[in-house]
């Protein structure tokens, strides 16, 4: 275990924003993590791919990068049980499975970051969440060191959402998880329209687990920017949840406002609409800006952005979009 002095975290971040850890550890298995937790005593940060947080100051602690590697599958009669150390990247984890045949998790291909951080806001797109495939998630609790087991009952998965979020936020350092796919039969989610559009569009009749990634990598990578090339953190604020009666006053100003139904009483309005409307689409702020293909995602313009730069156009959009329509926007990404 090689713990370093003030590291810069830029290559750690996908938003690519260079401040500095006083401390810095990556950690290759988990009984280099035990032993840390039980002989440090500075105050630990945790970071895995780094795609979904916004640094906007020094991090005065010991970040612990997590970075073990490995999977293991085992085969069923019907299905498989897969499980991922938390350092793997999900992206070569999602593709890992496909190759092997292993169906389910197709439409979250290309999602950035590692398989650890992927329960805690329950990635999700095209149609699909990886509460559809989780079976449980093993963890370390960060002051007892206990190993604990979540199944997914204890989870509370929600919308980008779930308990590692809420009850036992910073408590717990998720070691691997394991995932229950299908080996035949596959129930492939195409109804997601951009899916089905792209489908046609390459002739494709009956799709196979590789067809329905490929056209969710083709929908990604003309949407959203590739990190390594401008940095990001995917969809900056989640998509605002209101009553029904606030979405019908909308539509009187706005009659093509997009919704999805959440229930009965709520729907769901995707936030990237909101901000487009509003004309930020391809703004510029300092050295930061809104991308010109999808209003959603805040881009590190120049990758010279500083943290705060980025935070301080979220915060003008949030008022904007309060002004305007009298939502309000919740970040999606963790800032600190
Ligand atoms: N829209 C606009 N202008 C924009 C962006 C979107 O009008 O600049 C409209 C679209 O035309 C569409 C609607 O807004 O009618 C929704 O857009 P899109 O399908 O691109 O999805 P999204 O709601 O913006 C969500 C997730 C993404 C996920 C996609 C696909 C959240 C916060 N974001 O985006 O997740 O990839 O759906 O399922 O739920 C992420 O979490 O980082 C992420 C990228």
């Amino acid at each position: 275990m090689n713990i370093q002095q003030n590291v810069s975290l830029k290559k750690y971040n996908t938003f690519g924003i260079d401040v500095k850890a006083t401390q810095f550890v990556s950690i290759n298995n988990e009984k280099d993590l035990l032993q840390l937790l039980k002989e440090n005593t500075a105050p630990l940060f945790v970071i895995s791919g780094g795609s979904n947080m916004l640094l906007t100051k020094a991090i005065d602690a010991l970040v612990v990068h997590i970075n073990t590697l490995g999977i293991v599958v085992k085969r069923f009669d019907d299905y498989a049980l897969v499980t991922a150390k938390a350092g793997e990247n999900w992206h070569e984890f999602v593709q890992f499975c496909i190759q092997e045949n292993l169906g389910g998790l197709e439409n979250l291909s290309l999602i950035p970051g590692c398989v650890g951080s992927a329960p805690i806001q329950n990635i999700g797109a095209y149609g699909v969440e990886l509460k559809d495939c989780f079976v449980s998630c093993k963890a370390i609790h960060r002051e007892t060191f206990q190993e604990r087991l979540f199944v997914k009952e204890d989870c509370q998965f929600g919308y980008r959402n779930s308990i590692f979020k809420k009850e036992v936020k910073d408590q717990y350092i998720i070691t691997e998880v394991t995932f229950k796919l299908t080996i035949k039969n596959h129930r492939l989610n195409t109804s997601y329209g951009a899916i089905e559009d792209q489908l046609a569009k390459k002739n494709v009749v009956t799709p196979t687990l590789k067809d329905v990634a490929q056209a969710v990598i083709a929908i990604r990578k003309s949407k959203l920017p590739d990190p390594n090339v401008l940095g990001n953190s995917g969809s900056f604020f989640k998509n605002p949840i209101i009553p029904k009666n606030q979405y019908s006053e909308l539509l009187k100003k706005f009659p093509n406002a997009p919704h999805y139904p959440v229930s009965d009483n709520l729907v769901k309005v995707p936030a990237g609409w909101l901000i487009d409307q509003a004309g930020f689409k391809g703004y510029v702020y300092k050295n930061a800006g809104v991308h010109d293909r999808q209003a959603l995602v805040l881009i590190n313009k120049t990758g010279k952005a500083s943290g705060a730069e980025i935070w301080e156009l979220a915060k003008l959009i949030q008022k904007k979009i309060k002004s305007l329509y009298g939502i309000d926007l919740e970040a999606e990404v963790n800032v600190f």
